[in-house]
C-alpha cells in the first residue's frame, strides 16, 4: 500500500486554492448527497444495496457506503477484492468470472480469511469449465463459495444465454458440494448509456422478462435461486421496480461522471451531482485558445473528453498532458479550471489518493485524501 507523501497529509485544513495541479478531486458534499440518495432509494424500495467498488477502489469509500445500508461491495478483479479485505469491508462479490488456478488461489485464500472474520466472498460464472475449476480450487474445504451464474441479458460480454444454458449450469452447481448457488448476475452494461429513458426502460423490461423466465426454468428443476443482482447507474430505478432483482450494483452514482450526466433522467431515478473532479491550471494560451496541464495521464477519455465544470469552455485533447480549453471567454494564465473527468472508474485509477474536499470546489478547504487502494488492480 502506498505510504500518503507528508505534503499531501499537509494540505488536509488547507484551502481548495492550496491543491498543486493536477490533481483528483472528490467534493465531498455532493458525494455526500449522492450516498444519501442512493441509501434512500434503496430503502423505500426495500432492495438490498452492493455498490461496485471497482468505480472508487477505496476501502475507506466502501465502509462509508455501508455504513449508509449497503449489504457489502461488488469488485470485478481479484486484486480489487483483496484491497477490500484488507482495507476492512467483509462482503464481498466478484461479479466477474475468475479462471486462472494462479487466482483462484487467491479467492480461496481470500474465502478464508472472510470467513474467520464473519464474512463471506461470492463470484460469478458464466462456463462447465469455470465452475470445475473453481470446485477444485475450494476442495477440501468445509465451508465454500458462494456463486452467481452470470447470464448475459444483451451486452454480449460474459455470461450464458437466458434459458437452458443456465440450467445447465445450476445443475452442475448442484452436484458439487464447495458451490453454493446464490442466485443469477443479470447486468447489462450497454443499456446504461441509453440516452433515452424510454430505451432503457423497454431493455430492462425485456430483460426482466427473459431472466424471470430463466429463473422459474431452474427452480422448476427443484434448484432454488434466492437472488437476482445486477443493474447500473443508468438503469436501476428499473431494475429496482421490477420485482424480480433483489440487490442493485450502481458504482458510478457516488461520482457521477459527466457521461452519465448525458442521460435523460427517468424520473424515478434520484437525480446525482457531479462530485469527481480534476483540478486543473491554465498554464499557457493565446487569443485563440487557453492550455491547462491536465491531459489524458489525468483523466480517461473512453467516454470522451472532460466537460468544463461551470464555465462556457469546451475541452480538445492537447494529448497526456495538456488540454486545449475552447470558448468565447478563454481563463487568464494561472487560473483554475475543473474538470469534470468522461467516465470515473478508469480516472480514478489513474491517481494513488483523491483529495476530499468540504464546503465547495471555490471557497471550500481539504478535509481528508482518500487512497485509492486497489489502483493498478488488475489481476
Ligand atoms: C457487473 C457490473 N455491475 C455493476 C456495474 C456498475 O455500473 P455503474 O458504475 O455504471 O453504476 C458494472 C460497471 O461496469 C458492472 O460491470
Amino acid at each position: 500500500m502506498k505510504p500518503l507523501p507528508e505534503a499531501l497529509q499537509a494540505l488536509v485544513g488547507q484551502d481548495v486554492g492550496a491543491i498543486d495541479t493536477p490533481a483528483l478531486v472528490i467534493d465531498l458534499d455532493a458525494m455526500d448527497r449522492n450516498l444519501q440518495r442512493m441509501a434512500e432509494f434503496a430503502r423505500k424500495h426495500d432492495i438490498r444495496l452492493r455498490p461496485h467498488a471497482k468505480m472508487h477502489k477505496s476501502a475507506a469509500l466502501a465502509r462509508l457506503q455501508i455504513r449508509s445500508g449497503a449489504i457489502g461491495v461488488c469488485v470485478q478483479k481479484t486484486g480489487e477484492a483483496e484491497a477490500m479485505q484488507a482495507g476492512g469491508v467483509r462482503d464481498i462479490y466478484i461479479s466477474n468470472e475468475v479462471l486462472a488456478p494462479s487466482k483462484l488461489r487467491r479467492v480461496r485464500a481470500l474465502a478464508q480469511a472472510l470467513q474467520a472474520e464473519n464474512g463471506r466472498l461470492a463470484i460469478a460464472v458464466d462456463s462447465e469449465a469455470g465452475v470445475q475449476a473453481l470446485a477444485e480450487a475450494f476442495e477440501g474445504l468445509t465451508a465454500g463459495i458462494d456463486v452467481f451464474i452470470e447470464i448475459d441479458v444483451g451486452q454480449g460480454r460474459c455470461g450464458v444465454a437466458p434459458g437452458p444454458q443456465a440450467l445447465g449450469l445450476a445443475r452442475l452447481i448442484a452436484t458439487l458440494p464447495q458451490l453454493r448457488l446464490a442466485g443469477l448476475q443479470a447486468y447489462h452494461g450497454r443499456a446504461q448509456h441509453l440516452r433515452s429513458a424510454l430505451e432503457r426502460r423497454a431493455e430492462i423490461g425485456r430483460v426482466v422478462q427473459e431472466v424471470t423466465q430463466t429463473r422459474q426454468l431452474i427452480e422448476r428443476a427443484g434448484i432454488p435461486v434466492e437472488l437476482v443482482t445486477g443493474a447500473g447507474t443508468g438503469t436501476f430505478a428499473l431494475e429496482a421496480a421490477s420485482g424480480l432483482y433483489g440487490e442493485l450494483q450502481a458504482g458510478s452514482y457516488l461520482f457521477m461522471d459527466a457521461d452519465y450526466a448525458q442521460n435523460e433522467r427517468d424520473p424515478a431515478q434520484p437525480p446525482f451531482e457531479h462530485a469527481l473532479f480534476v483540478k486543473s491550471q491554465v498554464i499557457s494560451g493565446n487569443a485563440d485558445h487557453a492550455v491547462c496541464d491536465a491531459g489524458h495521464k489525468s483523466h480517461a477519455i473512453d467516454s470522451g473528453m472532460p466537460q468544463v465544470w461551470q464555465r462556457e469552455l469546451q475541452y480538445f485533447s492537447g494529448g497526456d498532458e495538456h488540454g486545449i480549453l475552447r470558448g468565447a471567454r478563454l481563463p487568464a494564465l494561472g487560473e483554475t479550471a475543473w474538470l469534470v473527468p468522461g467516465h470515473c472508474d478508469p480516472t480514478v485509477n489513474l491517481h494513488d489518493f483523491m483529495i476530499g474536499v468540504r464546503g465547495g470546489l471555490l471557497d471550500g478547504k481539504v478535509h481528508r485524501i482518500v487512497r485509492v487502494d486497489a489502483r493498478g488492480a488488475l489481476t
